[in-house]
């Protein structure tokens, strides 16, 4: 029997990505429609820090009755070395779906490889999915169908920017993406959706005319020791005032957090009265959530 994993977006096709959004924005309607996983448990291997995405999958758990077990590399023998084959095998035997945060992308696929459950992506160097999940339910739930739209991304071609090249294919939008010379994301996949993806040097020419816009720090975990020359190459890439006012009117503005104020995004925005990131960030837990009852039910 072949597992369903969500190792990136294109695991899943558009309508059941679309369907667990819709049953994301139900369940935070009414969170006692969800189907009850009870005596399920999710594996969380963690080997980069988390806030959001460990809260979420945790509370998603507990609301689901279920329970999950944290596992980050100062406690497991995944950190003194067990080869990831190892303990995909001996954990998929206990435990009922596996989510990974970790830094090369291989590693988490050959845990899913050697995994009889499910294994979630919680962010890899390459992909973040789970946030793409969340995103796109804060833009539905504010604006409506996300097809057809124009979307800018500002900043670091990145783990977030390459969940955004693969959405702009599964959920049918323009993606406009603005970064400094040397930090585009991987070609083999702005090539593969060139009739969705365009590139430019210019964060204004993104954003004009974008229903949504959104950045991302300009140095990701793991790339600690090259912030300072990030915050040289970076300078002209922040979102602020005067960039959004060059996006359509009804523009939408998202982060997916942690946020350097200052850096990619001005206090300004972020502390605005009317921003949607932390709606953005409650919607982590819904659309997470609603992720866990479709995986655990195949
Ligand atoms: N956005 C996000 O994934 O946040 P955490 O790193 O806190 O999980
Ligand atoms: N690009 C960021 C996202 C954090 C949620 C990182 O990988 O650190």
């Amino acid at each position: 029997m072949s597992v369903k994993h969500f190792l990136t977006l294109q695991d899943l096709a558009s309508d059941e990505l679309l369907s667990i959004i819709h049953r994301a924005i139900e369940l935070k309607k009414n969170p006692s429609l969800a189907t009850m996983q009870r005596n399920k448990t999710l594996g969380l291997i963690f080997e980069k820090s988390s806030t959001r995405t460990r809260v979420a999958f945790e509370v998603a758990m507990t609301q689901l009755g279920g329970a999950s077990i944290f596992l980050s590399n100062a406690d497991s023998q995944l950190g003194r070395g067990e080869p990831i084959e190892d303990s995909a095998r001996v954990l998929s035997r206990m435990v009922d779906c596996v989510a990974i945060r970790t830094f090369g992308h291989e590693k988490l696929e050959r845990f899913a490889q050697h995994s009889q459950v499910p294994v979630i992506n919680a962010l890899t160097d390459d992909f973040h999915p789970c946030q793409l999940l969340a995103d796109m339910q804060t833009f539905i739930e504010h604006r409506g169908n996300i097809s057809g739209k124009t979307v800018a991304w500002i900043g670091d071609g990145n783990n977030m920017c390459q969940s955004y090249i693969n959405a702009a294919d599964l959920f049918d939008f323009e993606l406009k993406i603005s970064c400094p010379e040397g930090f585009e994301p991987d070609v083999a996949l702005t090539d593969k959706f060139a009739q969705r993806v365009s590139l430019s040097r210019d964060p204004k020419i993104a954003v004009s005319g974008a229903d949504l816009v959104v950045t991302d720090v300009w140095a990701s975990m793991g790339q600690e020791h090259e912030e300072s020359q990030r915050e040289a190459s970076f300078s002209n890439f922040q979102v602020n005032r005067e960039l959004m006012s060059l996006a359509n009117t009804d523009a939408l503005l998202m982060h997916c957090l942690p946020a350097h104020r200052g850096e990619e995004i001005s206090a300004e925005l972020l502390d605005a009265e009317d921003v949607v990131i932390w709606d953005e960030a409650e919607n982590r837990m819904h659309s997470q959530k609603a992720l866990l009852e479709y995986l655990l039910s195949q």
